[in-house]
């Protein structure tokens, strides 16, 4: 459990490596001035802990966490896995991954390892027992991270020989017999019958699509390649360093490999937060990424807060907060001034215990020179380091919280069923990421705080609960639904694949059965051109890019409008339970999700249009978005600690409800 805070501990990324150690005394004396906190360190240091293999060179890492100790810091050791050094490449030439093509990726940026690899799991646990056993029980050292950021660079799947056979033992342990493989995989189709484990590929360069089956399996596998690597690493540290919690820093909604699982090895989630590079990147439409082009999406920071929160069984970090300008995304924009502060409240309001930024200085050489940090190359304070001090000083202002406590409304993110809509999209369009994220926004722009969760999750503090693409659903999941007093709204597709990715033998939907009854007797994909018109109360509005005929005994409470079988249900409901067959327009989104909040008991306000709100314990948070200034739905008696009622553009307003 995590303490009380006032306000968010800060921190931030340092790299004494690439510095002259002139420097370092200095710049940790700075960070205190500045109110910071907590250090990471060495994520990427392995090629100048261990210049050679076997001959470790401590001395400046022990003066560097000896300077940054002293000066008031505290320091997160990393493992530096993430970046094996050149000797290493050239003594086991194995290690490196293999993209899709099966070519090798080369040496000479990071991340260039493959999780199957036997050597390198080997040559891991090595140099993670060296660190931990050097600065485990260092008073300096008050955390730990692992690696950096799995699967950046697109570096989870690698086609490697180790992988392939690492994939037949998963298939076998998973099987049992090649006959149920062939049966889960359906290999009857286009004579794919195997005899032997042997005999199994990667589902890498063939000619057409792989069984989904096939593919999915090779994701699951995948995912769980991660996982052991990680915990290798969790099982060295622990006996070595206790009472110092480890953490990793995943990526913005990134669903490679399954984070709940990972993270129940870990004590504390940490993400590392760059918004305008998601932005960009991201899911709006081009108006609105121009609308909010130095600010980011009001909704997928907040978004990820939720998620890392539930990955991190209730604590999470910020290990990297964008400072500036970055150097990665197709388009690097500045923030508007003032974002950086906003970012660092946001996060705060969201449950975030601690904000660390990325980086101190920024880099003058290397692949990073665009990339802004809290001082310029020539060592002055650039602005995020001017609003750090601003968060700093403001952070009294506020009463010390607890835990960010449950929200009435969650939102089910299912890793299994990412993987099953990315084997069969069936509609160049179909995002699952977008998707969810949209049906998120719907509720917050209503002023609703909303719990992003798994099926594994407890459903009971919950009034209302949204899945927006629960493809696979879990029998235990549906029957604690079913035992709680929560009403549900299912998305298209809910229900739709076995877990071994075939429909089910009662038709799609038809594993929701304990809440709802339904058939998917069709399913369309539909461009972009083409809009379903759909009938919902007094309105007709556009429908979306899918569409399903379902067949149910279920009240209708909106129906398609078009010509071809008009009247179909769009959705359909009882006391329980409710299921959307199309992928709703935002206008059309809104009401339906509005409606199953009213029906649910939970209130919401008017769309907040660029404003956002949220509640942590008896404190307010409102963060505007706009070009304008706007009025916070704050009650009346609020008393506000922070900014005012009439909140500008990239402001900040945190007030006591009471109570
Ligand atoms: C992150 C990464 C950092 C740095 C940063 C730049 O993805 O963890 O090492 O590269 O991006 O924005």
């Amino acid at each position: 459990m995590s303490a009380a805070l006032q306000g968010p501990d800060l921190g931030v990324c340092y790299y004494p490596e690439q510095w002259p150690e002139t420097l370092w005394a200095g710049d940790a004396a700075r960070m205190v001035a500045l109110g910071l906190s907590w250090v990471r360190i060495a994520e990427f240091a392995w090629a100048r802990i261990e210049p050679e293999a076997g001959r470790f060179d401590w001395g400046w890492l022990d003066r560097a966490v000896e300077t940054l100790g002293q000066a008031g810091l505290k320091v997160i050791m990393s493992t530096p896995t993430a970046a094996p050094p050149r000797w290493l490449v050239d003594r086991h030439p194995e290690i490196l991954p293999v993209d899709d093509r099966g070519i090798t990726r080369k040496f000479g940026s990071r991340r260039h390892y493959c999780f199957s690899s036997p050597r390198y799991r080997i040559e891991a646990a090595r140099i993670c027992r060296a660190v931990a056993e050097r600065y485990g029980a260092n008073p300096h050292v008050q955390a730990w991270q692992i690696d950096n950021e799995y699967g950046d660079h697109d570096t989870i799947h690698s086609y490697s020989d180790a992988a392939g056979a690492a994939f037949r033992d998963w298939l076998k342990a998973r099987y049992g017999s090649i006959g149920a493989l062939n049966t889960a995989w359906g290999t009857s189709f286009w004579a794919m019958t195997y005899a032997d484990f042997a005999q199994i590929e990667l589902p890498n360069n063939l000619v057409e699509e792989p069984s989904p089956t096939h593919l999915v399996d090779y994701l699951r596998f995948a995912s769980d390649e991660v996982r052991a690597f990680n915990k290798a690493q969790v099982e060295v540290i622990r006996p070595l360093s206790p009472g110092r919690p480890i953490t990793h820093n995943y990526m913005n909604q990134h669903t490679a490999f399954d984070h709940y699982e990972l993270g129940q090895d870990l004590d504390i989630a940490s993400w590392d937060v760059y918004p305008l590079g998601g932005l960009v990147h991201g899911r709006l439409p081009e108006a609105d990424k121009a609308r909010y082009l130095r600010v980011g999406d009001p909704d997928q920071t907040a978004f990820n807060h939720e998620l890392y929160r539930t990955v991190g069984k209730g604590r999470v970090w910020v290990m990297e907060q964008q400072p500036g300008p970055v150097n990665w995304a197709s388009h690097n924009q500045a923030p508007a001034d003032g974002m950086v502060r906003l970012w660092t409240w946001l996060a705060y309001a969201h449950g975030v215990e601690m904000v660390s930024y990325f980086r101190w200085r920024q880099a003058p050489f290397a692949q990073e020179q665009f990339h802004a940090a809290l001082m310029l190359p020539d060592n002055r304070p650039d602005q995020a380091h001017g609003e750090i001090e601003r968060v700093a000083a403001e952070r009294h202002l506020l009463p010390a919280l607890g835990p960010r406590p449950a929200a009435r409304v969650a939102l089910v993110l299912d890793y299994a069923s990412r993987w099953a809509s990315q084997s069969l999209p069936q509609g160049a369009t179909y995002r699952a990421a977008h998707i969810a994220l949209d049906w998120y926004a719907a509720l917050r722009r209503h002023g609703v705080d909303v719990d992003i969760i798994g099926q594994h999750s407890d459903v009971a503090p919950y009034d209302l609960v949204v899945a927006p693409d629960l493809l696979i659903v879990d029998d235990g999941f549906i029957q604690r639904l079913k035992a709680a007093r929560t009403r549900v709204v299912f998305g298209p597709r809910s229900g739709s694949k076995t877990r071994d990715m075939q429909i089910p033998a009662g038709l799609a939907g038809g594993p929701l059965a304990p809440l709802i009854d339904l058939r998917v007797t069709r399913v369309e994909s539909l461009p972009p051109y083409h809009r379903e018109a759909v009938r919902y109360g007094n309105a007709t509005r556009p429908g979306g890019k899918w569409r399903e005929t379902v067949d149910s005994p279920e009240a209708v409470l909106a129906t398609f409008e078009a010509g071809q079988r008009a009247a179909s249900p769009a959705l359909i409901g009882n006391d329980k339970c409710r299921y959307v067959a199309t992928l709703p327009e935002p206008d059309l989104l809104a009401r339906i999700l509005t409606d199953a909040l009213t029906w649910a008991g939970v209130d919401h306000l008017d769309d907040l249009g660029d404003l956002r709100i949220t509640r942590r314990g008896n404190l307010g948070f409102a963060f505007n978005y706009g070009p304008d200034a706007a009025e916070v739905p704050a009650p009346r008696t609020a008393r506000f600690l922070i900014g005012e009622r009439r909140l500008g553009p990239v402001d900040v307003a945190v007030w006591d409800e009471g109570g």
